[in-house]
């Protein structure tokens, strides 16, 4: 049976990027326990539209955990309270009757707000831009044990695949930092056969991308602990290691075409 919660809710308002913006408290009765965190959030809009005024903006898009666009900051945390779940899975059953919400956007400078709930993720485009891919043609399906990929390290590979780009983990991390999203980017394709032809351009190229745009890493950890997909910080060590590699690689590689 459901429950109906009557919620007071402290929301980020900012009329673009360069306004400065407030928290307005919204009250919102009326909301069913078993409603997830983004229909809470079209409830509250429609009262406000039928109010005339102006609704909240925030992202989404797939609403099933999938395509990493529903990016909030709730009573602190990125995704909420649940651990290894997306805001648009995140269900009203784990807020109580009467409680205060905060709901913000990713603070991080290298996502600035385009309006209310809404951010510019797009620093992390330049970083998969710059070498998240396989330049290869890949022509036509070929038999499935025609490359033999060991167990382990198709699985470790699909792990870091599940990356859902969301930029939790860079809001989470007081540096501001992207090597949780990065190393993951880089692990799915170095891992595999198919990535090894690029596999010392790509690191580099990645690493000094997300360098430009985001904070270091200094090994605090929260990044892994917002992932609502539960992407280890074992692919930075990962990344590190091929970054250090790609400095010799990559020089030995330009000194054979220069010579
Ligand atoms: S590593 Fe996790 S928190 Fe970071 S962008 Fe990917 S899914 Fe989101
Ligand atoms: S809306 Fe797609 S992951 Fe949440």
């Amino acid at each position: 049976m459901s429950t109906t919660l009557h919620l007071k809710l402290r929301i980020w308002r900012q009329d673009g990027p360069s306004a400065a913006g407030h928290f307005e408290d919204i009250d919102a009765p009326g909301i069913k326990d078993d409603m997830s965190f983004l229909e809470m959030l079209d409830i509250v809009n429609e009262r406000l539209n039928a109010d005339g005024r102006e609704p909240i903006t925030f992202d989404h898009d797939c609403r099933e955990g999938i395509c990493g666009t529903c990016s909030l900051m709730i009573n602190g945390q990125a995704h909420g309270p649940q651990r290894r779940t997306a805001t648009c899975q995140l269900h009203m059953r784990h807020f109580h009757d009467g409680q205060t919400v905060i709901i913000e956007p990713w603070r991080a400078a290298a996502f600035p707000v385009v309006r209310d709930l809404m951010v510019d993720r797009s620093a992390f485009d330049r970083i998969v831009e710059a070498g998240g891919f396989i330049t290869a043609p890949s022509g036509g399906a070929p038999d499935a044990n025609l490359i033999l990929v060991p167990k382990p390290v198709a699985d470790a590979a699909m792990d870091a695949a599940e990356c859902i780009g969301c930029g939790a983990c860079v809001a989470a991390c007081p540096n501001g930092a992207a090597n949780l999203f990065t190393a993951a980017k880089v692990a799915h394709l170095n891992l595999l056969p198919q990535g090894q032809p690029e596999r010392y351009a790509r690191v580099e190229a990645m690493v000094e991308t997300m360098e430009e745009h985001f904070g270091s890493c200094t090994n605090h950890g929260e990044c892994e602990q917002a992932c609502p997909k539960s992407i280890s910080i074992d692919v930075i060590a990962l990344m590190n290691a091929d970054y250090v590699r790609s400095k010799l690689k990559n020089r030995r590689k330009l000194a054979r075409v220069h010579t």
